[in-house]
């Protein structure tokens, strides 16, 4: 599929009335977990769109261009507010976190596993043990406030359990901006996948940013806190890797062809017939702000798409799938990693003066009041263990424990651990 070589509609055909907004919204009981997913996807790279759009009119002296921009992102927002409202009304707060980080699991570790440059991997796996910990915490919050599981909700595919703990995510600044990737060099599903997890990931963060204050009880809001702080993290990391050097027109396009790509890939396997129907009408319309995309790179920066996209087939499409076997070897391997700078450590090789341990210090204290920690030990107080979703024995032994919360893998050194 070359998105190119469609006819596409009219840019102004694209806006809707707005009354085909808003009707259907999916079944939180019988939906599949993974349309759900798909929508908080699909919701985020809208989200990334629109602010795309709205800086890079700030950046922009041009009128006729400013107005260009306008047109496209209204018809980015008109997608936007529909698909906010495919989730029904009676899904939680927390219902819905439990989606975000299931999504975060699950699609950054498929991206991993299929992943060419290594480096870009090694982000994705470090992140993705750090989402694998959310869910966990989270579901206990869920457990324990309502006494739900989040087992019914993650439908199967995603196993719930300790991975890097939380507390130990907290890093210096410094250590989450890293080399970017080379527009010129790596592949099309190498840009493809930054993109992606970068609009993911800032979903995430909006999120929990918008909902921490509305949360209905202390430890959870201050459990969104948390997260939201590594959730900023993730995004540095991810941004960090999307070549600086492309100019504005460039990445424009990037972000149209990134959109149809997953609209595309939504529609083909998408299983509720009406959200079918949706990400196809979207597909339409992205091919649209695609071809409007390139108009533009040829009319104000004087270059063809295909300086950009040479070969511009769609590479494998994205299939939200089980990932749990990839976790595990994840976690096993590397649970004990923290990033450095630009790379990533062991943290057993790190010297003691390292600024991991001095922020950690100071924004953990002496982990009292930690809300990563204090839902897992009120859980445990409460009813005996832990809240865990696991098939079969925890890969990491320390991880292993229902009656107690590990808080030092990946956070204090295995000498001063063993003490
Ligand atoms: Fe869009
Ligand atoms: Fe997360
Ligand atoms: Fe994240
Ligand atoms: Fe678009």
């Amino acid at each position: 599929m070359n998105p190119f070589e469609l006819k596409p509609m009219e840019m102004e055909n694209c806006f809707k009335e707005r009354k085909d907004l808003y009707g259907y919204s999916y079944d939180k009981y019988s939906a599949d977990p993974y349309s759900k997913l798909r929508i908080i996807l699909m919701n985020g790279t809208e989200f990334e769109e629109v602010y795309f759009g709205h800086n890079a009119m700030r950046n922009e002296a041009r009128g006729d261009l400013r107005r260009d921009l306008a047109l496209l992102r209204r018809s980015e927002q008109m997608q936007q507010k529909q698909i906010a409202c495919l989730k029904p009304i009676s899904e939680s707060v927390l219902e819905n976190t439990i989606a975000y980080e299931q999504l975060a699991v699950d699609l950054t570790a498929l991206m991993a596993s299929r992943e060419q440059n290594l480096y870009v991997k090694h982000c994705l796996d470090f992140a993705l043990l750090e989402d694998f910990d959310h869910l966990y915490r989270y579901a206990d919050l869920m457990n324990m406030e309502t006494g739900e599981k989040a087992e019914d909700l993650v439908g199967g595919y995603t196993e719930i359990m300790p991975g890097r703990p939380t507390i130990a995510e907290h890093r210096h600044p410094y250590d989450d901006v890293k080399r970017p990737i080379s527009a010129k060099q790596d592949s099309l599903l190498t840009k493809l996948q930054v993109n992606i997890i970068t609009a993911a990931e800032q979903q995430t963060m909006n999120y929990y940013m918008n909902q921490c204050g509305f949360y209905k009880s202390d430890l959870g809001r201050r459990l969104y806190q948390e997260i939201a702080m590594i959730e900023e993290q993730h995004v540095s990391q991810y941004g960090s890797l999307i070549d600086p050097v492309c100019s504005p027109l460039e990445k424009l396009l990037m972000h149209e062809y990134t959109e149809a790509y997953l609209y595309y890939s939504a529609y083909e396997t998408e299983t509720d017939a009406k959200l079918k129907r949706v990400w196809e009408e979207f597909f339409e319309q992205e091919v649209a702000h695609l071809h409007f995309a390139a108009e533009l790179l040829k009319k104000y920066d004087g270059k063809e798409y295909q300086e950009v996209i040479p070969k511009a087939d769609f590479p494998e499409l994205l299939a939200l799938s089980e990932q749990k076997e990839y976790v595990r070897g994840v976690l096993k391997n590397t649970v004990n990693e923290t990033a450095m700078r630009e790379d990533f450590s062991r943290l057993d090789a790190l010297s003691d003066t390292f600024d991991f341990f001095s922020y950690q210090k100071r924004v953990n204290g002496n982990d009292a009041g930690i809300a990563s920690h204090e839902v897992i030990e009120k859980h445990i107080k409460e009813l005996g263990e832990d809240y865990r979703y696991q098939l079969k024995e925890h890969p990491v032994s320390e991880l292993r424990k229902r009656d107690e919360d590990n808080v030092r893998v990946g956070r204090v050194k295995s000498k001063v651990a063993a003490k």
